[in-house]
């Protein structure tokens, strides 16, 4: 059984318009996705802007409302546990938000940002409560002298490890990683992945890990997911994506990521144009008229691709 098993998925937001700000239709973020994580796992959720990522993300952690589709976590329906906040499945599922400066209170110091989900599950007394954050300040490479001090002392980086620390707080099975480097720079976003891959390993913990950039995910994946317009484009195990991309999307993403070779700039802009002019050529064969992605289609067991 799948650690999170999520099965035909809508999200709709409503588009309000007149001035009895009726319903006048929706925005379809998630349009019938399926997918599962397994223990231990990093699950790559692939898009460019807009295509759903953080809706599904969110989803997962009961923060948005679903229009269609379940969510299983070991078996069992989440939807059920939405608004019950001490629930084992809160405990169980954490998130590393997007916007790393509005998801670390600028009140309070990282003792208590940090401590905050422990609070809610456990009761310790303020030495172990202490003694845990510095554990936990220690994982993500930072000195516990650091408990004391407030998030807008620190850099991206390491305001971005406080968010890691609070996030495995409470142990979790799954960690729901959005975008958790896309703002560091290039040296720092290596040092805060492997942090993760550490807590991960000694934790055995899974991740769906969402990103933007195909070049971030290479070496954290195992399975990979690219999603477009609210629906999956192409699926499966990472390395035969990377090494044979089946949908003209996803060839378009990994031609987009750049190469720190020099030497290869006109190699890659030629590349880049030759994609680009085939998305325009053989679209038909992978949206159908209105636009939309079609369906996954099998092509090897470890390959799904939305063809015609
Ligand atoms: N609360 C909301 N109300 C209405 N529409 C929303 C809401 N949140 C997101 N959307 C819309 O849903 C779609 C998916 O948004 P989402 O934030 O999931 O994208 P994303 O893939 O995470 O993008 P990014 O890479 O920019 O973070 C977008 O069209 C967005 O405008
Ligand atoms: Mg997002």
């Amino acid at each position: 059984m799948a650690l999170l098993e999520v099965q035909n998925l809508k999200i709709y937001y409503p588009i309000r318009g007149g001035i009895l700000s009726r319903i006048v239709g929706y925005v379809k973020a998630v349009d019938d996705v399926s997918f599962t994580v397994d223990k231990g796992e990093t699950v790559g959720l692939i898009g460019e802007s807009g295509s759903g990522k953080s809706t599904i993300g969110k989803s997962i952690l009961g923060l948005v409302p679903i229009h269609a589709g379940t969510i299983l976590f070991d078996g069992e329906d989440i939807t059920k546990h939405i608004g019950k906040n001490r629930s084992p499945y809160r405990k169980s599922v954490q998130m590393i938000f997007q916007d790393v400066n509005s998801s670390l209170n600028p009140k309070k110091r990282v003792l208590d940002v940090i401590a905050e989900p422990i609070r809610n599950f456990e009761k310790l007394t303020k030495e172990e409560e202490r003694k845990r954050v510095d554990e936990l300040l220690t994982i993500v490479g930072m000195s516990p002298e650091n408990a004391i001090k407030y998030p807008h002392e620190f850099s991206g980086g390491q305001k971005q490890r406080i968010g890691v620390a609070r996030a495995i707080a409470l142990k979790p099975k799954l960690i729901v990683a959005d975008e958790p480097v896309s703002a560091l720079d290039l040296s720092i976003q290596a040092q805060v992945l492997n942090y993760l891959k550490d807590v991960q390993e000694e934790l055995g913990l899974a991740y769906l890990f969402i990103s933007h950039d195909m070049g971030v995910v290479k070496h954290m994946c195992e399975k990979l997911t690219i999603m477009n317009k609210g629906r999956f484009v192409e699926s499966g195990l990472s390395q035969e994506i990377y090494e044979n991309p089946e949908h003209i999307y996803t060839r378009r993403l990994l031609a987009s990521i750049p190469d720190i070779d020099p030497t290869k700039k006109e190699e890659n802009s030629q590349k880049r144009a030759v994609i680009n002019a085939e998305y325009e050529s053989e679209n038909k064969n992978y949206y159908d008229e209105n636009g939309k992605v079609y369906d996954l289609k099998r092509i090897t067991d470890n390959h799904f691709v939305a063809k015609l």
